[in-house]
């Protein structure tokens, strides 16, 4: 046991109703009954179960460090709980990340989305849990790039002292195995050399310069662990705030602006990633267009208190009336890039069977 608390999220697909849109309620009730009994049995401190569109969030506060195996495995059994239920129900695509046979140890790799953190609590521990729908992990990248570098974003880094050394960006190249540590202000532009390139690299933490954590993202790609599309890897992000860090409204900020992510219908389209609140995240429209709620808890003595809903905020409707406008203008073009991704994100799903059937059928030019 540490004197640490860690904060753990870690998310699966294991069921859509109807469709990929949202969840069952009764495979949400059966995941809170598991970490119920997690919770009385003294395993966790404190949990929630959300949702985002099709996507089942499990928030937990332990003592048990990051890749904890018992947590991990709590986690794995409640995603598995909850495809009896969403089978059951013939629910789509029942178990859909639930990517290996049996657990081993972490749930890195095998399917679900991981972002944890652990840290001292300070007197007062405002955090931000976000999560996002018809998307992917490289969708956090500009928003992690404007809350903790950009100026015109976060007041704080001119303003508070304690935010004027700066950040470290850990960036990880998911195709290339291999990460970098880049340090901003100093090394803002090389960061954006790379973080700009949002399928390839991505940022999974950050560090005040001092080595506190401040940010903590899942990076993994499921094409990637399957080898073909199975459905895209809807990311969640977690967000200190407060006292020398980012305040809340510096990291809901750049949400106000529904920048362009991969992901909507069939994780094969660019579309605008819409801030909404809780009720809202049912992405319907051709499967979206993708969506990112914002769950804002105080955590005391590990006691997770919230969630408040943070972009149930008449300031968002904007940017959600502009991501219906892009979102249109995006949708015109139909099977045409760049609202379909390049050939490069589609050869990991379904190009190579295509290219396949027709490759007997190519002749010199
Ligand atoms: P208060 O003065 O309301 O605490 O606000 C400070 C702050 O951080 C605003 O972002
Ligand atoms: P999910 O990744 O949310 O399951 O969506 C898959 C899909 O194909 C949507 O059209
Ligand atoms: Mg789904
Ligand atoms: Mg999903």
């Amino acid at each position: 046991m540490s004197e640490k608390i860690t904060l753990s999220v870690i998310k699966a697909d294991v069921g859509g109703f109807v469709g990929h849109c949202a969840i069952h309620p009764d495979m949400m009730e059966v995941a809170r009954k598991r970490l119920k009994e997690a919770q009385d049995r003294g395993v966790i401190i404190d949990f929630h179960v959300m949702r985002c569109g099709d996507d089942m969030e499990l928030i937990m506060t332990h003592k048990k460090g990051a890749d904890s195996e018992e947590i991990h495995k709590l986690a794995w059994n409640t995603f598995l709980a909850a495809t009896e239920v969403a089978k059951e129900l013939k629910m789509y695509g029942a178990g859909q990340d639930l990517l290996a046979d049996a657990f081993s140890g972490n749930v890195k790799g095998m399917g679900p989305g991981v972002a944890e953190m652990e840290f001292v609590e300070r007197k007062s521990e405002p955090v931000i849990v976000f999560m996002a729908d018809k998307t992917s992990p490289g969708a956090w990248n500009l928003p992690l790039f404007k809350i903790f570098a950009d100026p015109f974003n976060t007041a704080g880094l001119v303003i508070d002292p304690a935010m004027h050394d700066g950040f470290i960006f850990e960036v990880v190249d998911v195709y290339g195995h291999r990460k970098i540590n880049l340090n901003t202000p100093e090394e803002m532009y090389d960061l954006l050399m790379f973080i700009g390139t949002m399928r390839q690299y991505m940022i999974r933490r950050i560090y005040t310069k001092k080595g506190e954590i401040a940010a903590a993202a899942s990076t993994q790609k499921l094409s990637l662990i399957a080898g073909k599309y199975v459905g895209k890897d809807d990311p969640i992000l977690i967000v200190r705030c407060q006292a020398g860090l980012p305040a809340v409204g510096e990291a809901l900020e750049p949400f106000s602006f529904p920048h362009i992510v991969e992901g909507w219908m069939r994780g094969s389209h660019h579309g605008p990633l819409m801030p909404v609140p809780f009720e809202k995240a049912n992405p319907t429209r051709f499967d979206g267009p993708p969506r990112v709620i914002a769950a804002g808890f105080q955590i005391a003595n590990g006691r997770l208190i919230g969630p408040r809903d943070l972009f149930d905020d008449p300031a968002f409707d904007y940017a959600r009336q502009k991501a219906n406008e892009i979102g249109n203008y995006l949708r015109v073009h139909g099977p045409f890039e760049p609202h379909r991704l390049g050939l490069d994100d589609l050869e990991y799903t379904t190009m190579p069977q295509l290219m396949k059937r027709l490759e007997s059928r190519f002749e010199p030019e």
